[in-house]
């Protein structure tokens, strides 16, 4: 190709490049400033050890699983969600009666500015990995739970073990329940609840063979929960 051709492709190639437009460019940011510590491709974790040092939740079906908006807010707020981490076992401490959470091993997530997360967000939102597990669940809003839902959570399918329904009251292995529902969409956790290992093989969530009504009935407890303003 002759030099007068050359030129103004390289510098189309450089303006691309340019700072100024990879701001606005979510795919962009989650390569640059997120796949060190999240899975962006898949698949999850098929090894125990490499669960174990996870750095973040996969985020490769993340349009599967989140809601965009709650996304949005998070990133330029980001609060703790699990509370011992990826992996509770890099996070706890004997304490004096039982075992406690070691806060200065827990690091705060990056922030990002509004710009910034509303790209992203959109960007993770065209993350569809999985869809097949996804598409033949459908939520039905109207099978409420009633008391028997904390009783299923708690009693019936020991659920709190490892998840919290209020700040502080639950087990703290696995990510917070109480703010789940804002969260996550409710045929993400219709279709985890069915198969915990059909989305993460080695994760340590039991699979509760939990029938069709009662999922539903759990999910539903879960977006309850969520409506409760825990911050005051
Ligand atoms: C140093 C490692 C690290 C980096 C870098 C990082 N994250 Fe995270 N991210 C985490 C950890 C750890 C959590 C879990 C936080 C919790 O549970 O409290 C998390 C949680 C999240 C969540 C909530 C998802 C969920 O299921 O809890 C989103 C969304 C997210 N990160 C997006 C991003 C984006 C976008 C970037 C880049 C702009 C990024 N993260 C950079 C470690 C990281
Ligand atoms: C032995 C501990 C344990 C038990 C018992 C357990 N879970 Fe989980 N649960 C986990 C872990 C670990 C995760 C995934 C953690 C992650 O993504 O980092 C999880 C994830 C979830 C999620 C997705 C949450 C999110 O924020 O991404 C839901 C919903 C859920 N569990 C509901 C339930 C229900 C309902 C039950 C009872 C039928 C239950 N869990 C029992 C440990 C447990």
């Amino acid at each position: 190709m002759a030099n007068y051709l050359l030129i103004p492709l390289l510098l189309l190639t450089l303006s691309a490049l340019s700072p100024a437009m990879a701001a606005a460019d979510g795919s962009n940011i989650l390569q640059q400033q997120c796949a060190s510590c999240h899975n962006l491709t898949g698949p999850a974790a098929t090894k125990l050890a490499s669960l174990w040092q996870r750095k973040g939740p996969d985020l490769f079906y993340a349009g599967n699983k989140y809601n965009q908006t709650w996304v949005e807010v998070w990133l330029q707020q980001p609060g703790r969600i699990r509370p011992t981490g990826m992996f509770y076992m890099d996070h706890i401490k004997a304490g004096p009666k039982r075992d406690m959470v070691d806060q200065s091993t827990l690091s705060e997530h990056m922030k990002l500015d509004a710009a910034d997360a509303r790209a992203v967000a959109k960007a993770l939102a065209t993350m569809k990995a999985n869809s097949a597990l996804i598409k033949d669940e459908k939520h039905d809003p109207d099978m409420a739970p009633g008391p028997l839902g904390e009783m299923m959570f708690d009693k019936i399918y020991g659920c709190m073990a490892c998840h919290q329904i209020e700040p502080g009251y639950g087990g703290i292995t696995g990510p917070e329940i109480y703010t789940a529902g804002k969260r996550l969409t409710p045929e993400f956790m219709l279709s985890y609840i069915r198969s915990p290992q059909a989305w993460d093989p080695k994760i340590w969530m039991p699979n509760k063979h939990v029938p069709d009504t009662n999922r539903q009935k759990l999910v539903n407890y879960i977006v309850e929960l969520s409506k409760e303003n825990f911050n005051e």
